[in-house]
């Protein structure tokens, strides 16, 4: 797909009003931002477009507020930190629309930066409301999208804004799709992916598209307790959904047409306690596994571990959502640990191209201290699950 970056801006900007869509979808505590990794990520659009002279005025949501103004959800200390990450002044306007977000944006200089108040106070955002677009749009000259992570939603400011505005994409929005499509779009195969965690429900969708694409499905966490008690084991308390059974069992019948391998867990980390440093016993799973009613599994086993990593090596890209256990507890992290640092080894040597995303992915990947070594990380959750699944992004489909 083809759409226009900040490279094909007219000439002179300076002066110009550029609504530029951010994700500042920040995970927050205390009124502080915990994660400033989109925020990172969204520096470089705003820095170029200020530099050259346009007033930047930042559009963005947080929290799912429901179209009411709720003031924990107010994008006011966002400002301040993104002002810390910008080194630059970042004002703050209390309204998206109306007369408060037109004082703000008149009372602008060339190459200011202004944050107006969560989209999602006004139900015109999640509805696409065309009214509300147009009241957007009053305030700016050219729409610039960088919310690659929100491009799931076909919203006012995600979407809609695309089709009234001279419309880009912004410097993460680019970079998210260049690497995404180079992934997956016309990938170096073999192509695996691993797909984790604990949303089974949720994921398993995208599973049943994923193995007409791919060459290798590594499946771990709640999904895999799924698919090996789909294959007749017992899991005991281990978290899996069992009204998943038969959708499972059709993902492994179509990955099997399709000549994908599907990679379960051989043995996992058991445990009777859901707790830090519970006592472990390393079991063996296949169809005849019987776990007792309270033991759970929480992470893979060594067997699988070396499985994994051995499938790793014949891969030339890999795609990576979700972890393999409950990587916030040790031991329960030892699966997703050691499989990181040796996805994070065979990119830094140049033997494999590595795209990981999703917000547990990151922490996990942070944790194991490669998310650096990835070829690339997504700062997108919903978006990059939707783009595995090959579905259209309504906010990129827009920008083209
Ligand atoms: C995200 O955090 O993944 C995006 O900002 C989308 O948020 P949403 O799921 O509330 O639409």
């Amino acid at each position: 797909m083809t759409f226009k970056t900040l490279d094909d801006l007219p000439e002179d900007i300076a002066g110009k009003r550029a609504l530029v869509r951010v994700d500042l979808n920040v995970p927050m505590a205390d009124g502080l931002v915990t994660d400033k990794t989109r925020l990172t990520r969204i520096a470089p659009t705003i820095e170029e477009l200020s530099a050259k002279g346009a007033k930047v005025i930042l559009l963005a949501h947080f929290g799912r507020p429901k179209g009411k103004e709720v003031e924990e959800m107010s994008l006011r200390p966002v400002a301040l930190a993104l002002e810390e990450v910008l080194d630059h002044r970042v004002d703050f306007g209390s309204n998206c629309i109306g007369d408060i977000a037109l004082k703000e944006v008149e009372e602008m200089a060339s190459g200011d930066v202004v944050l107006l108040e969560n989209t999602r106070f006004h139900a015109g955002e999640e509805n696409n409301d065309p009214e509300f677009t147009k009241q957007l749009a009053i305030n700016g000259d050219i729409y610039v999208n960088d919310a690659f992570s929100a491009a799931h939603r076909a919203h006012a400011s995600t979407e809609g804004l695309a089709h009234l505005l001279p419309a880009y994409a912004g410097r993460t929005m680019q970079a998210e799709l260049e690497a995404l499509n180079s992934a997956l779009g016309n990938p170096t195969r073999p192509l695996g992916a691993v797909v984790g965690g604990a949303k089974v429900s949720t994921k398993i969708d995208l599973l049943e598209n994923l193995v007409s694409k791919i060459d290798v499905l590594i499946i771990g966490g709640g999904m895999a307790n799924t698919f090996i008690a789909a294959n007749g084991a017992q899991m005991g308390a281990s978290l899996q959904e069992a009204d998943m059974h038969d959708k499972a069992r059709a993902i492994m019948a179509e990955a099997a047409k399709n000549d994908c391998r599907i990679i379960l867990p051989i043995d996992g980390r058991v445990t009777t306690e859901f707790a830090a440093n519970a006592p472990v016993e390393i079991v063996d799973f296949d169809e005849n596994t019987k776990l007792r009613d309270e033991q759970m599994s929480l992470d893979a086993g060594d067997k699988a571990i070396k499985n994994v990593i051995a499938e790793f090596e014949q891969l030339n890209t890999l795609i990576w959502n979700g972890p393999f256990g409950v990587f916030e507890m040790p031991p329960f992290d030892t699966a997703t640990m050691a499989t990181a640092k040796a996805a994070a080894e065979l990119t830094k040597t140049g033997r494999l191209v590595s795209v990981a995303g999703g917000g547990d992915t990151v922490s996990a990947l942070n944790q194991a201290g490669v998310a650096d070594d990835f070829t690339y990380i997504s700062t997108a959750g919903g978006a990059f699950l939707e783009w595995m699944e090959g579905k259209e992004l309504p906010g990129v489909k827009a920008l083209g």
